[in-house]
């Protein structure tokens, strides 16, 4: 066992660690444990643009972006967070900007803006450019940019550590315990706080946008420790995935002007979402998706539609709907912009299709894309331990993985990059002033024990049934029975089959013995994970008989503000779990019918 010591640990090298680690490293020690190399972290993949209510092209207000983000969570959403992160927006931008963040330019040099879906001028209620930009990667120069700035303030990096246990002693954080890769060695970090910045959990469907590391381990593990986790069953669906990969096309492409086309050539979206259509939020858009098919209208009667960039279908659609430039001119695209300005999905459909963007529509599905769920914080990163909103001293999480609840029932594009930098932020802060007011707290006895144990009970069976088929079928109930509509019927079967794989996982086998790049071993570790993050996702959806945002009961197809106008806390007890419930946060938007 290898020890280090350091005053703040944070676990992920997304952009919410790095956002945490870059202020919280301003005033102590800080050591960032990452399961990859920082910069392929899934920030990374974060394509169309980052909100903020800059205002560059056209009016806007952050507060029209708190408003849109509050009606596109189905009013799920904590009010006082979302006001705080649209607010702060607009800054943290900024501040970006001036690090080196190469975005795109208008003629006049500001930082160029498009629209996204749900983002609209509360007056007129038509869409509004509010995502600011770096053509289709700008999660990736966010990344890139905040770990320069991390590297400069000598954050010290543990490259491809998986964090496997939290240390609590005492009633507070103490550190935590990771496997290093490459070695197989555990290591034991004393600290004095922990921040979790580990992202989503993709992984638990077969059709997701989320990268292969994206299991859930943090939140796994946090439940099993018998910590709450909130609004699970509130899992999103991005409209446009690639055709049975999954692999994220950008809602910029819809921002460009692409439209949804139906197999009869018909543009969709107009009879859902009548006044934003193609740019209504991403709920509203992969239902329509799925009842399409469903009424034998995907591409050929099968179980896709397309997503048409292709110029002449594009300015066709600005035509009838009236789109100007700012000077009055019609709206047009061209084959260049899209080169320009969607580069990397031009390259994505080239290289998995062999289908060109600028002459050719793309087959696209609803692909698992963002968990608006997670571990509880407060709008400081505080983790918070029961419905009384009382934290864990030391323990602080941030961007996906928590729910601090800015996204509500449904996220609007654009909001995961601003939710992880202005909570990244304030929680780097927050920790940082925590652990300049406290010791140490002593470390257990044999703090690795817990995590040896379950390692050598993976490693030691010399027979049993393998991961890989374990996580297939975890993969496809979930896709099938807890995906974008959901039932009581799917709902009860999923649970079954996921407590029998949860059974059959006791007999997990690992083939490598190995230590170095133990892959199957880590593997199997994570599916552990995803067993507890699926079950607890189907058993939240379960017990939510309502339909909001992204959880989509047909049994229930109305929203009940009545009887669900609150989160829903899971908590671990034994072998079973218990549902508590807390308050949704209201400012000053009322609850109405959501309008598109
Ligand atoms: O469509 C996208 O570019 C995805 C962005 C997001 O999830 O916010």
């Amino acid at each position: 066992m290898i020890y280090h010591k350091h005053d703040a640990v944070i676990v992920g090298a997304g952009g919410a660690g790095l956002m945490a680690a870059l202020y919280a490293s301003k005033e102590v020690n800080v050591g960032v444990i990452s399961k990859l190399y920082p910069t392929r972290s899934h920030t990374g993949t974060a394509q169309g643009g980052i909100g903020a209510a800059l205002g560059n092209l056209e009016e806007d207000h952050w507060e029209w972006h708190a408003f849109d983000t509050i009606k596109g969570g189905d009013y799920l959403v904590d009010q006082d967070a979302a006001e705080i992160m649209c607010r702060d927006a607009v800054g943290i931008v900024l501040e970006l900007e001036h690090m080196g963040l190469p975005f795109d330019r208008t003629p006049d040099g500001k930082i160029s803006q498009r629209p996204f879906g749900g983002h609209t001028n509360n007056v007129t209620k038509q869409p509004v450019r509010r995502a600011c930009h770096a053509a289709d990667r700008t999660g990736h120069m966010i990344l890139q940019t905040l770990y320069q700035q991390c590297i400069k303030n000598n954050v010290q990096f543990y490259d491809e550590f998986q964090f496997m246990d939290l240390l609590v002693n005492e009633g507070r954080v103490v550190g935590c315990v990771a496997y290093e890769i490459k070695t197989g060695e555990l290591h034991v970090f004393h600290a004095k706080a922990v921040f979790f910045a580990t992202g989503g959990w993709g992984r638990l469907w077969n059709v997701t946008s989320n990268a292969h590391s994206l299991t859930g381990d943090a939140p796994a593990v946090m439940l099993r420790k018998g910590y709450p986790l909130e609004d699970m069953e509130f899992f999103q669906f991005h409209p446009t995935g690639i055709y049975k990969m999954g692999i994220l096309i950008t809602e910029g492409v819809r921002g460009e002007g692409g439209v949804l086309i139906n197999g009869l050539g018909e543009r969709f979206m107009a009879r859902y979402a009548p006044t934003l259509k193609d740019l209504a939020s991403r709920d509203v858009i992969s239902r329509a998706i799925y009842l399409e098919i469903a009424a034998g209208r995907g591409i050929n009667g099968q179980d896709y539609v397309y997503l048409d960039v292709r110029p002449e279908t594009v300015n066709r659609y600005f035509d009838e709907d009236g789109k100007k430039n700012p000077d009055g001119t019609p709206r047009r695209i061209t084959a260049a912009d899209i080169e320009k300005k969607l580069p990397d999905i031009a390259d994505f459909c080239r290289t998995y299709l062999g289908v060109d963007p600028v002459k050719q529509p793309m087959p696209i599905q609803p692909t698992a894309h963002y968990a608006m769920g997670g571990i509880p914080t407060d709008v400081d990163g505080r983790v918070i331990v029961d419905v009384d909103n009382s934290v864990l001293p030391g323990a602080y999480a941030a961007g996906e993985v928590a729910c601090v609840s800015v996204h509500g029932a449904n996220r609007l594009g654009t909001n995961s990059l601003v939710d992880l930098v202005v909570f990244g932020k304030r929680g780097g802060i927050a920790m940082a002033q925590y652990c300049k007011q406290v010791d140490y707290g002593p470390l257990p006895p044999n703090p690795e024990a817990e995590t040896r144990r379950q390692l050598d009970a993976l490693l030691s069976r010399t027979s049993g049934t393998s991961a890989a088929a374990i996580r297939r079928s975890m993969q496809d109930v979930m896709m099938r029975n807890v995906g974008v509509f959901r039932t009581e019927k799917l709902l009860t079967e999923a649970l079954e089959k996921i407590r029998d794989l949860k059974h059959q996982y006791q007999n997990v086998y690992v083939a490598d013995k190995g230590k170095r790049f133990n892959t199957d071993l880590l593997e199997a570790w994570e599916l552990g994970c995803m067993l507890d993050l699926a079950e607890v996702t189907a058993l939240c959806a379960l017990n939510r008989t309502e339909s909001r945002g992204g959880h989509a009961r047909d049994d229930y197809p109305k929203r009940d503000d009545v009887n669900w106008l609150k989160h829903t806390m899971i908590f671990k007890q034994g072998d079973n779990y218990r549902i508590g419930y807390k308050p949704v946060v209201i400012t000053k938007y009322q609850p109405m019918e959501r309008v598109y």
